[in-house]
């Protein structure tokens, strides 16, 4: 990456403003934290900027609260997170400007942590508006980015801020660009991607960008049904977007040309519908019932998969091959996550749902790299620039 970072600027002493993604899921029930991945995988930022005796505000947003103070969606019981991990008093500001925040931070002093309330309460936020962006930098006399999962979002703390502040790089921000633009640029053959999740249409600009790239594309979940259908088969009740099917044939032709090879599945779980009380039933690809949509890949699909998989020496992982969160529809996407670890291949998963698998079946260590960007994850493999990485400094 050839931005500068934590490291290229002098930081003891100062308020280091650092914007991090502790977007973390919650429990629907009790508001409990359900995976803490993206509070510790921004500690190598905070504790770099703590062992060098930086004041550090963290600013944050979580969830969709669309401009409005949601009292579910407070940062404070993140920052508690952050504090048992730290070993170290985290305060909490309860608003992320104004009067608030402005005395919290007077307060600081050096090696202190200041988590700041959730940026989305304020609708300027993400309209990216220059006086609150200009008032968010008044707090500090530094900017990190080290949001990678927000990076895609021209919002005031990504983007408006950097017009006000010295912005650097965090180490999350810099592993993620380096990991997955190593990925493009230079991946040890062969490389072969795995493509799940529901829809086609979010994907096609990372597909296209990776054809020619990769050796093997596998392709499972409910966007199989789409490139099922290109090939003509009938995929039953299976959702499928109709106006991509022209762009999954487009796409399927590319890599031909390109040396890139589409796997579709072999065999199908079937069921009359996506419910925990349905049953799944193995069917070969070409014989889907018609009132039945389609759940998962096969047995003979996964021992495809494998064959190719275990020839491989770099993965890169998008997407559940089944309806992973009813578990008889979740064997394919568990047998891959199980297989990644025992390949002689860097395997990277993307954010989202698939580093949520990887993370619940605790693989999270046992893989190369676990991307905390979803969205960010695709746009950067699809080859579009972040705003929130193109507004920081230069390496000079
Ligand atoms: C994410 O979870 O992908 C990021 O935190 C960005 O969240 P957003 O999609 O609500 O902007």
């Amino acid at each position: 990456m050839n931005k500068m970072t934590v490291r290229d600027i002098e930081v003891t002493g100062k308020r280091v403003l650092v914007r991090v993604d502790f977007n973390v899921p919650l429990d629907a029930k009790t508001g409990a934290i359900t995976d803490d991945s993206r509070i510790r995988a921004s500690l190598p930022t905070i504790n770099y900027l703590l062992e060098h005796k930086a004041k550090v505000i963290l600013l944050s947003h979580l969830g969709r609260p669309k401009g409005k103070v949601v009292d579910d969606m407070r940062l404070a019981p993140v920052a508690r997170r952050l504090s048992e991990i730290l070993r170290q008093q985290v305060k909490v500001a309860t608003d992320c400007v104004g009067t608030e925040a402005e005395k919290a931070v007077a307060a600081l002093k050096s090696g202190d942590v200041l988590m700041l309330e959730n940026l989305r309460f304020h609708p300027e936020e993400e309209k990216g508006d220059e006086s609150f962006a200009r008032a968010l930098a008044s707090l500090g006399d530094i900017y990190v980015n080290d949001a990678f999962g927000t990076s895609h979002r021209a919002h005031a703390s990504m983007s408006g801020i950097t017009h006000y502040l010295p912005a650097v790089s965090g180490f999350l921000l810099e592993k993620e660009i380096n990991t997955l633009g190593g990925l493009l640029d230079s991946p040890t053959h062969p490389f072969v991607a795995i493509f799940g999740g529901v829809k086609v249409s979010d994907k096609v600009a990372m597909l296209k960008n990776i054809i020619g790239k990769v050796d093997y594309l596998l392709i499972g979940g409910g966007m199989a049904a789409t490139f099922l259908k290109a090939k003509s088969y009938e995929v039953g009740a299976s959702p499928v977007e109709n106006d991509i099917i022209d762009i999954a044939v487009e796409l399927m032709k590319n890599a031909e040309k390109s040396g890139s090879r589409f796997l579709l599945p072999l065999d199908v779980m079937v069921a009359d519908k996506i419910d925990a009380s349905a049953a799944g039933k193995v069917v070969p690809v070409d014989a889907v019932p018609p009132d039945k949509m389609i759940v998962d890949i096969g047995p003979k699909t996964i021992e495809l998969f494998t064959r190719e998989l275990e020839k491989s020496r770099t993965v890169f992982w998008n997407g559940p091959v089944g309806v992973e969160e009813i578990p008889q529809f979740a064997k394919g996407t568990h047998a891959l996550a199980k297989l990644l670890p025992r390949l002689k291949a860097r395997t990277i998963v993307g954010g989202g749902s698939t580093a949520e698998v990887i993370t619940s079946l605790g693989l999270a260590d046992k893989v190369t790299f676990v991307s905390t960007g979803g969205g960010a994850s695709l746009e950067f493999l699809g080859g579009d620039a972040l705003p929130g990485v193109v507004a920081l400094r230069d390496k000079v």
